[in-house]
């Protein structure tokens, strides 16, 4: 018999992948999202690659009743990796409430239902924008959460704080939140990438549709940060060692390996790009020329964000493998295909 897990957001950029890298793993995933920014060919898409295609419930679970549904429906699981939120940094600015009552809401039917059937072990997708502007770089975890600059982020500051309640309230539940950096690139077979619906907020999706003259030109969101270039540095990191440090994280919780109730990691390669650097080795990987012209600061963004991911290498045994020309490269691939399929 095979471990089930749930993977909620299971049909959207990370789940997916994730999905991927536990079925190949040898366990049964069960898909659980409302399609609000995934859609469901991403299950066949999934079959290809594992030649399993999973199961999957399109519910909201921000709304109980099917949440409760579809939680007894498979009460045999033994994981939930919780991805299912809404991610728009500028949209949350402009809807604070219906990204609060959605990943807040969401989050907390999902610990209910998942206490209702004795499903004792979660994974959370946490986000370096906890940190809001950090004080010092490589950050560690435990550098001091502030307040972050959208509620988008808040909601993920608010879910971590509602976690850590809930482990100090009883003992039954084992959490693990990840932290991730810039996550960036697609599955190697070229059938799973990102997908933004609209224009891009990313830099990854903008750089490739710029490439494919979708977008005239990428604008680079300012050049006099404190920062060895004056451009806004990140830590990206590849979607699939992002999966694979999933894969990790839930075999040590259901080994029981973890040394508290509730864990947290931060999960970046520790090396920081600049966004120049970024469209540097985009060019380099793909020889494709980038329209591209510096403007003003972006509201909100900080000038650098890197993770110190030594506590996951130590305690997940996982190391991010795959670099940044592999990260632009599979990227674009993706969106090649993606272009050709829909003409
Ligand atoms: P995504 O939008 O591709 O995937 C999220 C999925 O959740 C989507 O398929 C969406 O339809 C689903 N969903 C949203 N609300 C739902 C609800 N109420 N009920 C059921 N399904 C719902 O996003 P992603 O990039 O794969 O991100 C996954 C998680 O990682 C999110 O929690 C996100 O906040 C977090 N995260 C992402 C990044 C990033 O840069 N991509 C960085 C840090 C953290
Ligand atoms: N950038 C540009 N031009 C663009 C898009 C982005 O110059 O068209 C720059 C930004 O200014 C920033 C860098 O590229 O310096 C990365 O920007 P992204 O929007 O790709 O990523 P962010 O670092 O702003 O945000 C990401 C996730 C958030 C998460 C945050 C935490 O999108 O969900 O990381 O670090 F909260």
């Amino acid at each position: 018999m095979k471990t089930k897990v749930l993977i909620t957001g299971g049909t959207g950029y990370i789940g997916s992948h994730t999905a991927v890298t536990l079925i190949e793993a040898g366990y049964e995933v069960i898909l659980i999202d409302n399609l609000s920014n995934s859609s469901e060919n991403v299950v066949s898409r999934i079959g290809t690659i594992t030649k399993v295609k999973p199961e999957l419930e399109v519910i909201d679970l921000a709304k109980m009743e099917q949440c409760a549904t579809v939680f007894k429906r498979h009460q045999d699981a033994k994981a939930i990796i919780h991805f299912a939120a809404l991610k728009a940094v500028g949209e949350s600015v402009k809807k604070p409430l219906e990204y609060y009552s959605n990943n807040i809401g969401s989050l907390t039917n999902t610990l209910i239902c998942a206490k209702k059937n004795g499903i004792d072990k979660f994974i959370f997708s946490s986000s370096a924008t906890v940190f809001g502007e950090p004080d010092s770089i490589p950050i560690t975890e435990d550098a001091l959460r502030k307040r972050p600059f959208s509620p988008y982020g808040n909601s993920k500051k608010v879910s971590e704080e509602i976690m850590e309640d809930l482990v100090a309230s009883e003992s039954a539940v084992s959490i693990t939140s990840l932290r991730y950096f810039n996550p960036i690139g697609a599955h190697d077979s070229g059938e799973l990438g990102e997908l933004p619906s609209g224009v891009p907020n990313n830099l990854m999706p903008y750089i490739t549709q710029t490439a494919t003259g979708i977008r005239e030109k990428l604008w680079v969101y300012g050049d006099d940060y404190p920062t060895r270039d004056g451009i806004p540095i990140r830590d990206y990191i590849h979607v699939v060692d992002l999966a694979e440090a999933h894969l990790s994280a839930m075999e040590r919780l259901l080994k029981e390996e973890n040394e508290e109730p509730m864990e947290v990691f931060n999960l970046g390669s520790g090396v920081g790009y600049s966004v120049m650097e970024v469209i540097h080795a985009f060019e380099t990987t793909t020889g494709q020329k980038l329209n591209y012209e510096i403007t003003h600061r972006r509201n909100g963004d900080v000038p650098q964000l890197v993770a110190s991911s030594e506590l996951a290498y130590k305690k997940l045994d996982w190391k991010p493998k795959r670099n940044l020309s592999e990260m632009v490269g599979s990227a674009w691939a993706w969106e090649k295909k993606i272009r050709n399929t829909k003409n």
